[in-house]
């Protein structure tokens, strides 16, 4: 391992040597990175810190350059503190330390990332002292990529760590199709967000779900593409599990208990409606409801109409009785406007 206390050495005492001169400014990002990789391209550049681990200070020069900032950024708009070379004297005791101290780096020019990741729940599990990913956790320090090119790229890195919620997504309905090419479909940060991921398990978030749901599932020409019906939501919401859902929502009755999409479907492990596995599957639904309804019998689920609007054919009671009202409410009305008007008629003629 060859220490660069000697570089500094040899510079401090030949200021004048081929190496750039004691902090002189670079004139261009490319001068400036010559002069920063000068020492820290080299591969075995590193030093002790107090703890005595082991700090490499190597900067691969090939990787640098293919990231997002290499093409255009310099070293020192990252690293101010480094501007002058030799650097001010380290302060930091071990590696966790020396990892803390960059911890802030990025809010210089990505501001509103940062501030939203301090929303985060990972941020809340950091600040309580616990252990959860912050910038370079998840984006890398000097080998920066798009972190959306490709898609598939996003379930990558959450499932890093989240391995076994990627592994179920990657076999739903939206998880094959996104590995199959497919980019209409939702990928963890459609769902959750990068920085300012909330608590899914709160009544709260779960609410906004349906929202979520419906921001694709009622998008015609999105929809059309898959043959998939665009009616799922207002069905839903017409049913009694939507009116609750929407009282719980609006605050109506903040507590009203009811099941959401994700209660029927499932969340990472969404599968097409009529698969075998499918908890929406006829022969699987009364499973499905039975979480809830406990004791549901095997008809229990035929009372209910689905995301079926009411038709001839499809439950003709409640067809009828909503023909019957179609019917008979303009009826009524009609009828007595017009018993109005003749009444108002004979006022005037009979003045
Ligand atoms: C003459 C060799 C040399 C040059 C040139 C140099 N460094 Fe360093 N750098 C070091 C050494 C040695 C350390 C080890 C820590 C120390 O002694 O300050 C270091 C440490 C660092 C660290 C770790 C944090 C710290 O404060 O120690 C960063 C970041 C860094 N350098 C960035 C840069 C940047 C950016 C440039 C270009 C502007 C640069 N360095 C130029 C020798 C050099
Ligand atoms: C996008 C911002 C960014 C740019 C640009 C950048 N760095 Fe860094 N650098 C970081 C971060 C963040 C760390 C801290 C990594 C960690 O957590 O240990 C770091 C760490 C370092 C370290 C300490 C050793 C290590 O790998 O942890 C050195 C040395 C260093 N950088 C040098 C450079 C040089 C030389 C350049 C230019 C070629 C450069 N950096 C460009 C963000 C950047
Ligand atoms: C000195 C300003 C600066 C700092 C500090 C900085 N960045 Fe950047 N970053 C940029 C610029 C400018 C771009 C746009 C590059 C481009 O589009 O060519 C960028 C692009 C990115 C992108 C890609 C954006 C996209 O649309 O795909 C990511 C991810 C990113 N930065 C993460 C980070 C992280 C993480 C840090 C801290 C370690 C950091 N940046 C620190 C200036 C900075
Ligand atoms: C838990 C992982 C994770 C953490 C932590 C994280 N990011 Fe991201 N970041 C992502 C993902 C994934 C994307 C892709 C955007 C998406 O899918 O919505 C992204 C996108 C970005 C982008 C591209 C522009 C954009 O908004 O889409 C920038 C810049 C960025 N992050 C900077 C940061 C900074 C700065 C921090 C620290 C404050 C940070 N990120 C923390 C995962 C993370
Ligand atoms: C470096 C590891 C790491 C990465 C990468 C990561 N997470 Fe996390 N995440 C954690 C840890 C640790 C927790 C705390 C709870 C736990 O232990 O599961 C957590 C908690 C969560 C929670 C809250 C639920 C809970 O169990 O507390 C959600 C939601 C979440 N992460 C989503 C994501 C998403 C989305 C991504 C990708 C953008 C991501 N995470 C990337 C480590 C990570
Ligand atoms: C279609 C939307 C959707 C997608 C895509 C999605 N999630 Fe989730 N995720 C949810 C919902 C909804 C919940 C709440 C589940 C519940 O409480 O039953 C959740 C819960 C979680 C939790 C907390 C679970 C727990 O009980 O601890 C984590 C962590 C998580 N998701 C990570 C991920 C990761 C990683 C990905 C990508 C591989 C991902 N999610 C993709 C909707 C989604
Ligand atoms: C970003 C858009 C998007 C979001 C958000 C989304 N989906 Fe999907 N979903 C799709 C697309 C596109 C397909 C069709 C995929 C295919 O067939 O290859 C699909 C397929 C489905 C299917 C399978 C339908 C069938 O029988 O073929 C179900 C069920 C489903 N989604 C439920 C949900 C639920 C529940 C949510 C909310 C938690 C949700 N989706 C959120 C885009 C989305
Ligand atoms: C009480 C359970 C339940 C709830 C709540 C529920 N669904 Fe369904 N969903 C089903 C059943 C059962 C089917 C299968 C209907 C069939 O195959 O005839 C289905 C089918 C679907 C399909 C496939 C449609 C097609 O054209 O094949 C989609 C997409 C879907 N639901 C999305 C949603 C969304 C979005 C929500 C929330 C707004 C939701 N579901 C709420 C039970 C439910
Ligand atoms: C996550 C729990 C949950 C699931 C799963 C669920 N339900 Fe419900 N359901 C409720 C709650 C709570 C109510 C009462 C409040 C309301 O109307 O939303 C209810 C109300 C009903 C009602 C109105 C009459 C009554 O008993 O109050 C019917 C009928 C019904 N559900 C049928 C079904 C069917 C069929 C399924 C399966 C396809 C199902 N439910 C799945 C929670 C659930």
């Amino acid at each position: 391992m060859k220490s660069i206390r000697g570089v500094w050495l040899s510079l401090l005492l030949v200021p004048l040597a081929a190496a750039p001169p004691l902090g002189a400014q670079a004139t261009s990002r490319n001068d400036e990175v010559e002069n920063c990789l000068g020492c820290h391209g080299d591969k075995d550049a590193s030093f002790k810190l107090p703890s005595g681990e082991t700090q490499s200070l190597f900067v691969a020069r090939d990787v640098f350059e293919k990231s997002v900032h290499g093409a255009r950024q310099g070293c020192i708009g990252c690293h101010p503190g480094q501007a002058e070379v030799p650097h001010p004297p380290l302060t930091a005791k071990d590696k966790a330390a020396f990892s803390a101290g960059f911890k802030d780096l990025c809010k210089t020019c990505h501001f509103e990332n940062y501030t939203k990741a301090l929303d985060g729940v990972h941020y809340k599990i950091l600040a309580a002292g616990g252990s959860a990913p912050f910038c370079v956790d998840c984006h890398g320090v000097h080998d920066i990529s798009h972190p959306k090119v490709p898609r598939t790229k996003v379930s990558e890195t959450c499932g890093g760590c989240h391995g076994d919620m990627a592994e179920t997504y990657a076999k739903s309905v939206h998880g094959q199709a996104l590995l199959a090419g497919n980019q209409d479909v939702p990928v963890c940060t459609d769902c959750h967000h990068a920085h300012d991921i909330l608590d899914p398990r709160t009544k709260d978030w779960r609410l906004t779900t349906i929202d979520l749901c419906a921001t694709c599932h009622t998008n015609k020409t999105l929809m059309a593409k898959y043959g998939l019906s665009t009616n799922v939501v207002s069905s839903y919401l017409s049913d009694f599990h939507g009116m609750s859902a929407k009282l719980a929502t609006s605050g109506v009755k903040p507590k009203a208990v009811t099941a959401l999409c994700i209660d029927c479907h499932g969340t990472h492990d969404i599968t097409k409606a009529r698969d075998g596995g499918s908890q929406v599957l006829k022969e699987n639904l009364r499973k499905t409801c039975a979480k809830c309804h406990v004791g549901a019998t095997q008809n229990f689920p035929a009372a209910w109409l689905s995301h079926y609007e009411p038709s001839l054919k499809k439950a003709p009671l409640v067809w009828a009785v909503g023909v019957f009202y179609k019917i008979f409410i303009p009826f009524i009305i009609g009828g007595l406007c017009l018993q109005i008007l003749l009444h108002l008629w004979r006022v005037l003629v009979n003045r």
